[in-house]
């Protein structure tokens, strides 16, 4: 593991009975990345991104997470990341600011930090006026944006989003990428899935994943040019008909 790499897996696998839902898979991703984790539905991007998160023990195979391994010392690996999971975090009943006040309160922020949060973070999503409705009644994009916000609040090493965009008009998938890189300037490390390949290319490097195995890696110019491709949504088209999953 090089000093810079802030997660590395090694041959990480599971298991669901006979079935192997993610296959040894190996790969590293540096400090400040805005690594991509794509791949077709089932392809096993959510289970391997909750082992990395401690929420699920490997099978076999080893990763750690901000120097932590993820098996072993799984409460300490929690302490460094944020994680905003394909099926929604959010409380519905509650309002925007009540959210916001939870999840800063879970990971420990002071009364004064969460009322600066609240204020700062107005800014950014831009719906104050919104702040004291359900989270219930706000538009889907608006939810997953102040989903990332409450993974975010504690400006965690590393911020794992499981499909952040599934779902979202292209204007507000592209501000939620603004959220993204604000992040990434402010030193957080980012995991992302997505199935957009348009978001792709947003990404430093990317993995393309096939049914459990990690079939590409590398810069999206790099695996362009390695599969003599115009755009990311041909490699993997090149890549998932060989999937036999659904
Ligand atoms: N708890 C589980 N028990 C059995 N099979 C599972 C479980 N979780 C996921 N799977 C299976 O593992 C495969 C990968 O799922 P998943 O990681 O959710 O894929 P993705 O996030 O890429 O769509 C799928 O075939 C899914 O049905
Ligand atoms: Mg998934």
């Amino acid at each position: 593991m090089e000093r810079n790499d802030v997660i590395t897996a090694d041959n990480l696998t599971k298991r669901f009975g006979d079935f192997t839902a993610v296959d040894a898979i190996s790969f590293s991703v540096r400090r400040g990345e805005i690594f991509g984790f794509l791949g077709a539905n089932g392809a096993g991007k959510s289970t391997a991104m909750r082992m990395l998160c401690g929420l699920s023990v490997p099978t076999s195979g080893h990763a750690s997470v901000a120097g932590c391994d993820v098996a072993r010392e799984s409460e300490k690996v929690k302490r460094h990341i944020g994680y905003m999971s394909q099926r929604f975090s959010l409380y519905n009943d509650m309002t925007v600011r009540q959210n916001i006040a939870l999840f800063a309160g879970i990971y420990g922020l002071s009364s004064s930090q969460i009322k600066e949060r609240c204020r700062e973070l107005a800014e950014t999503l831009a719906f104050e006026k919104e702040f004291d409705m359900p989270v219930a009644v706000l538009p889907l994009g608006q939810q997953q944006k102040l989903s990332f916000a409450v993974a975010t609040i504690h400006s965690p090493e590393v911020v794992f989003l499981d499909e952040p965009t599934g779902g979202v008009d292209p204007l507000t998938r592209r501000q939620f990428w603004e959220m993204i890189y604000k992040a990434a300037d402010e030193g957080t490390t980012v995991f992302v899935t997505t199935h957009y390949m348009d978001e792709a290319e947003y990404c430093h490097r990317v993995s393309i994943m096939v049914d459990g195995k990690i079939e590409a890696l590398g810069t999206p110019g790099e695996l362009k040019a390695m599969f003599n491709a115009a755009g990311m949504d041909e490699v993997f088209r090149f890549l998932a008909r060989r999937a036999t999953r659904q």
